[in-house]
């Protein structure tokens, strides 16, 4: 296990290590002492939609976190919330009635079709708001509102601190909508709500960085045991969908192994008939008790487990620290220390890096670059 920041055999290990002061640099850039900064509050005001309308343009572990931020944007502040894929979006023509406020998620702040969307975006009169881990990128110069990542600078291609530190930043601009809508009595959050929502969220980075060195040992022992699985199917359900995708984008382009992500109650759908011996589930179970849509959640995803139990099927599971119904349905369970659901994402998503990363190693890929992958996906324009 590294001790050290020079024991890091890769950089992309390097980065799953670094996130807890990642985040610890980004959330200090958009908190005080007090809490929310109100520099902050007043440039976002002017990026906020009247009529409470978000477009989100992204591609790749972007367009995850974008997944994750609609489901929190929409259940924390009530905001309508929609994900495109940039490379969509930006082809996109016609008149469109509404008229929602964009956010354009980019690492790099280059990447050629986010950032045609966000032109587009301007030249349909849309606010725009740029989330990117470069402050002097061309997104984050080009938008109305910028809110740049400290995560640092990320040179493994498999994006894994700019992930959670998106996802952070994500959160924080749930909350400063909450705290302006609560304002005009749009939403219900009082500041003891607020201030508690602010405490879970710095308490993140210390908790994850308890959890990566038992992750790092157990996760290495799994991807030797499920290395030469054909096909992976991650399943979940709510905001951690958001999780399922990004593990199995970070499986496929970091160790060639295939997968995809699926919401949980897709399974019986069609994917089922996929799995078997060679094909495992990854299931995120984790559950926030004190939700009561989380439960439902989670119990509907007890309900799965015991079915694929029943059926055979080989099944990693992520699950509370302090769950034992999840680990007695399942071949191996990960656990993941509690957070509030809209924060877990943020925690759970690190051990499917890590997994990533392992399975990586197992098939002696070249983590850090991956064959015909680039940092950042800028193309010629089309003459
Ligand atoms: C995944 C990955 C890519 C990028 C995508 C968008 O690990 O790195 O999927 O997320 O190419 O890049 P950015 O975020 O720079 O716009």
């Amino acid at each position: 296990m590294p001790d050290t920041s020079n024991d890091f055999p890769h950089e992309m290990l390097r980065e799953i290590y670094e996130q807890p002061a990642a985040l610890r640099r980004t959330l200090a850039a958009y908190l005080n002492a007090e809490g929310l900064n109100p520099s902050i509050a007043a440039s976002l005001s002017d990026w906020a939609n009247p009529a409470g309308e978000v477009l989100i343009a992204a591609s790749g572990s972007s367009r995850h976190s974008g997944l994750a931020a609609e489901i929190i944007l929409e259940d924390l502040c009530g905001l309508a919330v929609d994900v495109e894929y940039s490379s969509e979006y930006s082809l996109r023509e016609g008149a469109e009635r509404r008229h929602p406020s964009v956010i354009v998620l980019s690492q790099s702040g280059e990447t050629s079709d986010t950032l045609a969307s966000l032109r587009a975006a301007r030249r349909r009169g849309h606010r725009t708001l740029a989330i990117t881990n470069a402050a002097a990128s061309t997104m984050a110069q080009e938008a109305d509102v910028s809110m740049p990542l400290a995560a640092g600078i990320e040179r493994a291609v498999p994006a894994t601190k700019s992930f959670t530190c998106q996802l952070a930043v994500l959160y924080l601009l749930a909350l400063y909508e909450c705290a302006r809508l609560n304002k005009t009595g749009a939403v219900q959050m009082n500041p003891t709500e607020l201030a508690a929502h602010i405490a879970a969220l710095r308490a993140l980075p210390d908790s994850i960085e308890s959890q990566l060195d038992p992750w790092h040992s157990q996760i290495a022992a799994l991807a030797a045991k499920y290395k030469s699985a054909a096909s992976f199917l991650y399943l979940a359900r709510g905001v951690h969908y958001a999780i399922a995708r990004e593990g199995a984008l970070k499986l496929k382009e970091a160790s060639y192994v295939h997968a995809e992500g699926y919401p949980t109650g897709e399974l019986k759908h069609g994917p089922n008939a996929l799995v078997s011996d060679r094909v495992p589930l990854v299931v995120l179970a984790t559950v926030d008790p004190a939700l009561d849509a989380s439960v439902i959640r989670y119990e509907k995803t007890i309900q799965l487990l015991r079915e694929m139990q029943s059926q055979g099927a080989r099944v990693i599971a992520l699950a509370n620290t302090a769950d034992s119904t999840v680990p007695a349905l399942v071949a191996d369970c990960i656990h993941v220390a509690p957070a509030p659901e809209h924060l877990l994402p943020i925690a759970e998503v690190v051990p499917l890096q890590l997994f990533a990363y392992f399975m990586a190693i197992e098939h002696s890929v070249d983590v850090d670059r991956p064959r015909n992958l680039s940092k950042a996906v800028v193309e010629q324009a089309i003459s």
